[in-house]
Parts: C-alpha cells; structure tokens; sequence
C-alpha cells in the first residue's frame, strides 16, 4: 500500500507559510528538511507565468498584454498555476520629451510608458501600465514588468540606476506584482566585482521592499557574479545563464548552467531561472502552394530552422491544424517542403500562415522536466494566444507542475551529468521526484539510475509513478528507464514503500 501524502498542497493552497508546512507536516520534517522564508515573504514556491521577450522581442503593446492574459486565463493554463503576465524590455517611451530632458521621463523623473503602445487612460495621463494592470488583475492573475539596474534598458530605454525610489513607487502604483531587473549599460565602477553586483541590485531590492507593495524581484545578470550567492538575500530569483533560444542547443546550455548552481538551502529562499520555457517557440513562414486535405506534405517560404520531430501549426484558430514533421526539406513552392505524419484533415490556401516549433515533441517534454526538477521558474516565452494543444498539454501536466511547485522549494541534486544526466529532488511529502535525461544526440541505452545513488536506501522498494505516462510500478535497487532517445528523458517520483 501506498504511504498517503501529506496534505502540504492543501495547505498551501490556503496561503500556509513555509513554517506552518512544517508544524503540521510530519513527513516533512522526518525528511530532514525546512524551507527559510524568502527575502521579502514572497514567491515561495517558483513563478509561473509568461514573458513577451522570446515570442515577440520589442514588438508588445497593451493589446497583446490583454489577449495573452485572457488567453491565460481560458485556456488552461491559469488554473494549472500559471499567474504572471510579465512585460519584458520595450515598453518605454523613446521619444525625447518635448521639454527637452531625457528621453523616457517626465520633467520631475517618472519614466513613461509608449503612449502609443501603452495608451494612458486619458491623454497626457502617465498610467499606460496601470491600464494593463487593472485589466490582468480583474482576471485574478498578476503583472509582470522589466526595468534595468543601468543606466538603459537592453534595449536602449531609460534604466532605473539612480531613480530607484522613484520608479519603485510608481511601479507600486501602476499596480506591478513582479519586476524582473536586467543588467546592460552598468554604470562604470559598478559591474566589476560581486560585490558591485550586490550593491547595485540592492538598491531596487530595497527600493521595492519600500514601496509597500509585494513585488516579486528577479535578476537578470545572467549568472555573471554567481547570484545564487547573494540573491536569496535581496531577491526570489535570478538568471543563471545567458538568454535561451527557441533550439535545443540553447536549452541545454541553460539547463547545463544553472544545474550546476543550486542555491545554499540555509539561505532565505531563492530560485536559480534559466530563462524562459521555449516549448511552442519558433518561427513563423507561410504556405508557398496550397496544401489540400489528406496531403502529408507542406510547401513553406522557409524550411531552414525547421526540426524533424517537431510541431507545425497551420492556420491560426478555427482555421488551424496542427502536425508532426518528419522530414525536412527544401523551401518555396518548388522545394521538398516539410512532411508530416499524419494527412491534413483542412484545405489551407497559399499564404497562409505557417508556425514552426524549433524544439521537437521530445525536446519540449524534456525542458518541462528539467525545469521543473530543478524547481525553476515556470514562464512561457510562447505565443499563448496561438498555443496549439499539444503544447499546452505539456504546459499543464499538473504532476510535472506540482515537483515544480513543491512547498520544499528545493532545486533537484545533480546526480550524474555530461551525455547522461541523472537528477533527484526531495518533496514535502517525503517521496522524491528524478529525471533521467539523454542529452546526446545518440540513444542511451540501459539508461538506470541506482538508488543508493539518489541517495534512497538500497534495501527499500519504492512505488514509482511516470508523471508522462503514468504508468505506476515498484522500484528495487534501481531506476531502470530502458533505452532513451536522444535528447529524451524519463521523470518519475519515488515513495517509499512501507516493509
Ligand atoms: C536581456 C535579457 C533578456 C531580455 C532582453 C531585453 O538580453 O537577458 O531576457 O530581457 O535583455 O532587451
């Protein structure tokens, strides 16, 4: 029989704190383990949300602000957890004021968000934001927006170094619940050392926390002075690695980055972000010839980032379908195009538009459970409002959600890495998630993981639980995942099974 669970996910759920998780949850505590508040009383378990950067870089504005939260808020995805609708770089204004003064703020230093893009409620008014705040909030999710510890965004708007105070408030006014803090254009003196990473970080840090409205504080310095060293103390996250991409590549460098620097458990609570979820990023092309029903074939402008394995999406709404490609080939209407796995079931007119996932299935159910072994923040960088079904069903898988989500808020401990990676992280409940992970480009074969290497007693059985297929078994002496595909992974929990 199976040990019941602690009921943590219930407590939570009411808003428990890390410290009542303990008192009433005795497996927790027999697990050996205590979870530290976080700097600010926030974030206790990793963000989810999305972010604009990836899927749209600096082309945002209200309006897709709006359609992605209600896209959020219909589709699944918000009652799964997902809660931040987060503005990256770009929505300030980077026209010159007509007073002259730097472009971006007001005369008196409040910065000011694109009027066109970011309309104020009424003309001249300063509240662009605020407009987009009050509208996610009425849905019951949270706001998200970029600033830089700089003297200008990355790319190129006003930066906060110096109006901290000022921007804080406003930020608190507006409305914002989360601000993620970039680090291009440091003043000179202030990025050379940790300790002038530190300082200068610190300085919004302090400025939110004055502010007297929660906001979430993720930094952005892409693991360039070993945030997870000092961030626990000023912030709830922090980038570990560069920016990620939409390939596979990327995502294993982000993933390789930040796996190897969880944060010190003694310290206040803190998550390690390897940038966002790039499962349904790609890039979009068109038809170059019609495709008609029961076709297994595409002819696309542009054939070149495409990924065998991967998913394309024909159409946008009722109009769309979706379908697997199994061989790339050569582009416009004379090419070899993309072949699919299965027959078109719609006619699609020429010019019709065409988007192209660059992780395939096996690479996209893999970034889910990587992140979510490593307890990292879960924030899409897709096209929400486009989001073809199949993607978001791994968005939602709620057991591969709640590892992530667990209220012990521990990063997974890295068991064996290079080609083949092993990963095992302690829950609340006292059992253990693991992924086992081929990141080659040949399979693995005989992939295991034993127990005494996961730190599990040898002697024991463990109930295990397949949170992809889940398929339930009983594990002795080890984890045995058969032969894994390339850059494919198994994730399972394992409980332990009374004698
Ligand atoms: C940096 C960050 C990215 C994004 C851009 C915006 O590169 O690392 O995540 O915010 O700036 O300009």
């Amino acid at each position: 029989m199976l040990r019941p669970l602690a009921a943590t996910a219930g407590l939570l759920a009411l808003g428990a704190t890390a410290a009542t998780v303990l008192a009433t949850s005795p497996t927790a505590v027999a697990a050996g383990t205590s979870v530290p508040p976080s700097h600010n009383g926030l974030a206790m378990t990793p963000p989810m949300g999305f972010n604009t950067w990836t899927a749209y870089g600096c082309n945002i504005s209200a309006s897709l602000i709006k359609q992605t939260a209600l896209a959020l808020h219909t589709n699944g995805m918000q009652a799964a957890g997902y809660t931040y609708v987060n503005i990256d770089d770009c929505w300030i204004d980077g026209s010159t004021p007509a007073n002259g003064g730097v472009a971006g703020r007001t005369a008196d230093g409040h910065l000011i968000p694109n009027p066109t893009t970011f309309p104020p409620s009424t003309p001249g008014k300063n509240d662009g934001i605020k407009v987009v705040a009050d509208y996610v909030h009425s849905l019951g999710l949270k706001l998200g927006l970029y600033q830089a510890a700089a003297v200008k965004t990355c790319a190129g708007f006003a930066g906060s170094y110096g109006h901290e105070n000022t921007d804080a408030k406003d930020f608190a006014a507006w409305g914002v619940d989360y601000l993620k803090y970039d680090n291009c254009a440091a003043p000179p003196g202030t990025a050379g050392n940790q300790q002038q990473f530190i300082t200068r970080f610190k300085r919004m840090s302090d400025a939110l926390l004055a502010s007297g409205r929660p906001i979430v504080f993720g930094l952005c310095e892409w693991g360039k002075s070993d945030p997870w060293q000092w961030g626990p103390y000023q912030a709830n996250l922090g980038r570990s690695s560069q920016d990620i991409q939409p390939n596979y590549r990327r995502v294993l460098k982000n993933f390789t980055d930040n796996a190897m620097n969880p944060p010190s458990p003694a310290a206040p609570l803190y998550f390690n972000d390897p940038d966002s979820l790039q499962i349904g990023t790609g890039y979009g092309t068109t038809l170059n010839a019609d495709a008609s029903a029961g076709s297994t074939n595409i002819k696309v402008s542009n054939t070149r980032k495409a990924v065998r394995g991967s998913l394309v999406r024909i159409g946008t709404g009722s109009n769309s379908e979706t379908a697997v490609v199994t061989t790339v080939g050569t582009p416009r209407a004379d090419g070899t195009g993309l072949t699919l796995a299965t027959p078109l079931t719609k006619n699609h007119p020429k010019q019709r538009s065409v988007q192209i996932d660059e992780l395939n299935r096996t690479e996209a159910q893999t970034q889910m459970s990587l992140w979510a072994i490593q307890a990292a923040p879960l924030i899409s960088g897709a096209d929400i409002i486009n989001m073809a079904p199949e993607n978001l069903a791994i968005y939602t898988n709620r057991d591969v959600i709640a590892v992530d989500q667990d209220p012990l808020g521990r990063q997974g401990r890295v068991v064996s890495s290079g080609s083949h990676w092993v990963l095992v992280k302690p829950l609340a409940s006292g059992s253990y998630a693991v992924v086992l992970f081929n990141a080659s480009d040949t399979e693995w074969s005989g992939a295991a993981a034993t127990l005494q290497s996961l730190g599990l007693d040898p002697a024991r059985s463990y109930a295990s639980h397949d949170l992809w297929t889940k398929a339930r078994g009983v594990v002795t002496g080890a984890v045995s995942a058969g032969t894994l595909p390339a850059h494919s992974s198994v994730m399972l929990t394992l409980q332990e099974l009374p004698n």
